[in-house]
């Protein structure tokens, strides 16, 4: 939940507004101190339904008046009589009165005889001396003293030399400013760690540096808003990121419901968002500190956690490893021999342990880190410091390994100290290249065997099944479509379950509403997050078709599908639980004019190609051949890390009870998306699904819809305008802006004529799946596309037929669905 700060002001503007506080000068309540360009404004406000006042900085011009700093957090003002001063016994002091002139909050001393108070342009309060010519030079300032929010510019992290430990602390509500427990900073302790802590508990580690980014942390990555920065030396300790355009505000927010996360503003919807994929900290079950314990490495296997131990190490208290309390972690199961040599075990891609009693070295090599570390007997493992340029210093432990988590891609070798003998143990179970001859004409048998026996079992099953009814276990068993090895379960979900986890399917939850029904957010009780589809009772399938038409959807697992995770089918209902993807859809990044800076064209090749993946599964690879029929945008879901994630497959064949390969009379579909044969005569083929696809990507590189596209020079909707441009050869006006002009050009052409081949009228012109895939790979020539089909939308085409009830004119996203006239 996002909980931003944003208050009503009483804010009396003093008739010239202006942004320094000399000596003798003093602020009282109602009035205000603005920054040079007006983006901040100092002075006294009530947060949410207080009666007190604090003396704060907040967001001038956007934002309703964001509070980013509150000088008296602690000790706030009863009535309105506060003034700050800057205190005039010649030391500089900025102090806080209250109606009796007691001193509610003070600066610390600046010693100077000229001091002036000054807010910045960046939000920052400094106090300097008035002659020092040097304007950088502050004797005081409030970026050295955050609240809840990091601003861009200011430090997070700690003052070696003084010990000022900049870090943000949660409000104890939204309207009560005071220091709460939540607190995100940096720990110097052993080798530096950003850590996130409720008291004095960690809450989660992002881990060390690594020279790109906190090794726990891959989704810290350059980005087109801000850049970051990490400083580590004998003086200090800090983190800071600075804005690439000072006009898209961001900032990181400790909530008070101890959330740590990224804002940026939106200028459409006029309000603070999170911007994933780069706004969370904590993103699964995973970055719970130590959730494993010692030696073991935590692992997101399908949406739940899962701890295993480090090879050579055995799980300390087997029977509380069973159940869910893991904390109690794993043993070495062959004892450390440190006189007759030990040796270490390469763990690869994971999140780096603990590093609170660690030591770094930046200067050796890995190879002389091995040394080092075999030579000292506590010396429990060791890793590269720094991860650029293959790989440069020496981290060591010295303890028990501590919070590991898999990383597939972004994470680091860990070295762990083996006694000798375990790794002879390990090396031996290896399998040899010797045994392989053996070992493959072993599984042969093996699984000849399992054929046979599974071949009876399913005849078995069959004859039983005419019989009787299934049993009534709460899983479904996969047996009915053939191979008995293949048996798998799908969780069915409690009908009260789901109405609990949705808040009783309240429109608040609600995500969006397809053209089978409405969608909504819901958090199971394990706190997993899932979508919800509940299907519109419309459809006349049976209950059982429906359950085994779901089993079919469970099996395909693509890394380009949004992956199902159950089912429910009680009190008449069917309700499909999905994956929950933050991320929201393309359509909210690909058309929003500061989201789509966030995918450069690397980003959206990644995208295209990824889709197209997805889309040749489900066509051809996958056992089912699955039209999608709704491809777009908004059904595009992206993860963390941007991959395209299709969703809603396989619902057009779980639904269409009377339609055929080739003909359907219930028409659904997104206009825009849907190809002439398709939206006029009913008939679908795969090439349906190529016609979106194109149109799809080139609403990816235009950054335009096509539906409601418009041009002032002609009529035509996006397929027609890139046709126009392609015949004239001017495609390159079709890419899009936000791309700068950071991409390969042959690539983008190349998509935009893929596009086109796709989006042609006659569906046998239209390339295949597999072609697309290889011609956007570059390892196939393209043909010149010919005219697409449906290019003038003004001129919707008639279907001939009298009774038909279509309607061409709708013009928002929603998928429709239309039963023709009979
Ligand atoms: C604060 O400043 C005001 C003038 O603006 C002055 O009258 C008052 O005495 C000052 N208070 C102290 C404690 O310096
Ligand atoms: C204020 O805005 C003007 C014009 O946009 C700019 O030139 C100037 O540098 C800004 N000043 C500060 C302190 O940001
Ligand atoms: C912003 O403040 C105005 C009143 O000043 C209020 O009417 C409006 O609802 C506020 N907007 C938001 C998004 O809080
Ligand atoms: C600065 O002045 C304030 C009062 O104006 C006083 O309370 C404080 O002790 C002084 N600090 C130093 C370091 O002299
Ligand atoms: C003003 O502040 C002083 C020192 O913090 C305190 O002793 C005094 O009671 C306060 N007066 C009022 C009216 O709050
Ligand atoms: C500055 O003030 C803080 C409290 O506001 C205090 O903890 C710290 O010791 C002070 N530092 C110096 C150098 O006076
Ligand atoms: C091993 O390293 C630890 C940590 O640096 C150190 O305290 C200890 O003295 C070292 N032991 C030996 C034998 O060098």
């Amino acid at each position: 939940m996002l909980i931003i700060y944003c208050f009503l002001f009483y804010t009396i503007r003093t008739a010239t507004a202006r942004d320094t506080l000399n000596l003798g000068q003093s602020i009282r309540d109602g009035e205000t101190l603005v920054s040079a360009n007006e983006s901040f404004e100092l002075g006294f406000f009530s947060p949410g339904k207080s009666k007190s006042r604090y003396l704060g900085i907040w967001y001038k011009k956007i934002g309703n008046g964001t509070v980013i700093w509150v000088a008296n957090r602690d000790a706030p003002l009863s009535d309105r009589s506060g003034a700050l001063n800057i205190s005039s016994q010649g030391n500089g002091t900025l102090i806080l009165l209250n109606s009796t002139n007691g001193i509610v909050w003070s600066s610390n001393a600046s010693r100077t005889r000229n001091p002036v108070a000054v807010l910045l342009e960046s939000g920052n309060l400094v106090v300097k001396d008035g002659k020092d010519i040097d304007p950088d030079n502050f004797l005081w300032q409030s970026f050295d003293y955050p609240s809840h929010i990091l601003l861009a510019g200011m430090k997070l992290g700690v003052n070696l030399v003084t010990g000022l430990n900049r870090f943000i602390s949660s409000w104890k509500s939204t309207d009560d400013p005071a220091q709460d427990d939540y607190v995100y900073g940096i720990d110097p302790s052993g080798v530096p760690q950003a850590v996130f802590r409720k008291g004095s508990t960690i809450r989660y580690r992002a881990g060390s540096w690594n020279g790109l980014h906190w090794t726990g942390m891959p989704q810290l990555q350059p980005n087109p808003v801000y850049t970051f920065e990490y400083v580590s030396n004998e003086n200090e300790v800090f983190y800071r990121f600075n804005l690439i355009k000072s006009s898209v505000p961001s900032m990181m927010v400790m909530n008070p419901l101890g959330d740590p996360q990224r804002l940026t503003w939106m200028e459409q919807t006029q309000k603070w968002a999170p911007f994933v994929p780069f706004s969370g900290l904590i993103l699964d079950q995973c970055d719970n500190y130590a959730l494993c314990g010692a030696y073991a490495v935590c692992n997101m296997n399908s949406n739940s956690a899962k701890c295993e131990c480090l090879e050579g190490f055995v799980p300390k208290s087997p029977s509380e490893w069973d159940l869910l309390d893991k904390s109690d972690g794993c043993v070495r199961r062959t004892q450390l021999d440190c006189e007759h040599g030990d040796g270490f075990l390469k763990r690869e891609s994971v999140k780096l342990p603990d590093t609170r009693f660690s030591l770094v070295d930046n200067k050796i090599s890995l190879l002389e880190c091995k040394e080092l570390c075999s030579k000292n007997c506590s010396c429990t493992a060791y890793a590269n410091a720094d991860v650029r340029g293959g790989g440069s210093g020496c981290l060591l432990w010295f303890h028990d390994l501590i919070d590991m988590k898999e990383l597939s891609e972004s994470g680091q070798d860990l070295f762990v100290r083996m006694a000798a003998s375990e790794l002879d143990d390990i090396e031996r179970k290896k399998p040899k290249k010797k045994k392989k001859v053996a070992i493959v004409i072993t599984s042969v048998l093996l699984v000849t065997g399992v054929i046979l026996l599974g071949g009876f079992v399913y005849l078995w099953k069959r004859r039983h099944r005419k019989q009787g009814k299934t049993d009534g276990s709460s899983k479904l068993d996969y047996n009915d479509r053939g191979n008995r090895e293949e048996e798998m379960e799908l969780p069915i979900f409690d009908w009260m379950a789901i109405a609990n986890a949705t808040e009783n399917f309240s429109d608040k939850n609600k995500l969006g509403e397809g053209g089978f029904g409405p969608v909504y957010k819901g958090v199971l009780i394990e706190g997993q997050e899932i979508a919800v589809k509940r299907l519109s009772k419309s459809s006349g399938q049976g209950m059982e078709e429906f359950e085994n038409e779901v089993l079919l959807i469970a099996k395909l697992q693509h890394r380009n599908l949004v992956k199902l995770i159950g089912c429910c089918t009680q009190r008449d209902e069917r309700m499909l639980i999905y994956e929950y993807l933050p991320n929201k859809s393309l359509n909210d990044f690909i058309f929003d004019v500061t989201r789509s800076k966030f995918l450069d064209w690397s980003k959206r090749c990644q995208i295209i190609g990824g889709i197209a993946r997805g889309l040749l599964y489900l066509h051809q690879d996958s056992r089912l051949r699955i039209i999608h029929r709704d491809l777009k945008a908004s059904n595009v879901l992206l993860d963390n890390e941007m991959n395209p994630k299709i969703s809603d497959f396989g619902m057009a064949r779980a639904f269409g009870i009377d339609q055929t390969e080739a003909n359907t009379n219930r028409v659904v579909g997104t206009y825009g998306y849907m190809p002439p044969e398709y939206a006029i005569d009913g008939l679908f083929s795969v090439k349906s699904d190529v016609f979106s696809f194109g149109v799809l990507v080139l609403e990816i590189v235009c950054g335009k819809r096509n539906r409601g596209f418009y041009h002032a020079d002609h009529h035509h909707n996006l397929l027609g305008h890139a046709w126009r441009l392609w015949i004239e050869e001017r495609p390159v006006e079709l890419i899009n802006k936000s791309l700068g002009g950071s991409y390969s050009l042959s690539e983008v052409l190349r998509c935009i004529q893929v596009g086109l081949l796709c989006v042609q009228q006659r569906p046998e012109d239209r390339p295949n799946m597999s072609s697309v895939v290889l011609m956007l790979s570059g390892e196939r020539s393209l043909p010149q596309p010919k005219q697409p089909g449906f290019f003038t939308e003004r001129n919707p085409p008639e279907s001939g037929s009298s009774s038909s009830k279509r309607s061409l004119l709708s013009t928002n996203e929603i998928t429709i669905s239309l039963i023709e006239g009979r």
